[in-house]
């Protein structure tokens, strides 16, 4: 099996934690890409879709989904939230943001009150870490920012040619072994001129279903 098998078998298991009637809340790439495909096969038993980018949204419009403005639904509206992941540890705690999306990941994460995380099994860490932490930063703030990344231990490095969908830029922090993810997120969270880092630790994910050549495993 390759890795798009794997993504396309947990886009598919995805859809069972989908309700009737309800309005989904959709991530950003290539994992999540399968999960549109899925939903578009069921777009007439779910009111629409809350979008945590363009891309998401323009795939979602282009497969016949209505994408709804997020300030228009309400705090029970959205039962799932479904998106990938760039590294997922043992207690469903995310790196995000290999796809500059993050911030409104996390945003669309708030608001729906389950957080389904589709993967295939090369995300899945003991430490996370590799995968260079994705920060996102006001462009005037870019060297400040990336100097106290530096004192927490980090080696940033500007995404170059990558603007975000709220106009900001990407600093991917290297070399960071990430024994305690819920302190490190609020740790640079509290710098100065980041808007978000792609720790998902605070709001984890509440099922993780991991796409494996022997299945998709389950893990909560
Ligand atoms: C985008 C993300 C994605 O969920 C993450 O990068 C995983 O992507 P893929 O499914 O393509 O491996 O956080 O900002």
């Amino acid at each position: 099996m390759d890795q798009n098998q794997l993504k396309q078998q947990v886009a598919q298991a995805a859809i069972k934690f989908v309700p009737e009637d309800c309005i989904v809340g959709v991530g950003t790439g290539s994992t999540v890409n399968f999960f549109i495909d899925e939903l578009a096969k069921i777009k007439g038993r779910i009111k629409g879709a809350v979008s945590s980018s363009e891309a998401s949204s323009q795939r979602l419009k282009q497969l016949g989904i209505a994408v709804l403005d997020l300030n228009s639904v309400g705090p029970d509206e959205v039962p799932v939230y479904v998106d990938g992941a760039d590294e997922v540890n043992h207690q469903l705690h995310m790196i995000k943001g290999g796809g500059a999306a993050l911030t409104r990941e996390k945003i669309v994460a708030a608001v729906a009150q389950q957080f389904i995380c589709i993967a295939d099994a090369s995300k899945y860490v003991t430490i996370m870490g590799n995968f260079p932490l994705p920060v996102e930063v006001i462009p005037m703030a870019r060297s400040h920012v990336a100097r106290e990344l530096v004192k927490l231990g980090g080696q940033p490095e500007w995404r170059m040619g990558v603007t975000t969908d709220n106009g900001n830029i990407i600093l991917d922090v290297h070399g960071l072994q990430i024994a305690e993810p819920v302190k490190l997120e609020q740790q640079i969270n509290q710098i100065v001129g980041v808007v978000t880092n792609g720790l998902f630790a605070a709001r984890r994910a509440d099922v993780l279903l991991l796409g494996t050549p022997d299945g998709v495993k389950e893990y909560r």
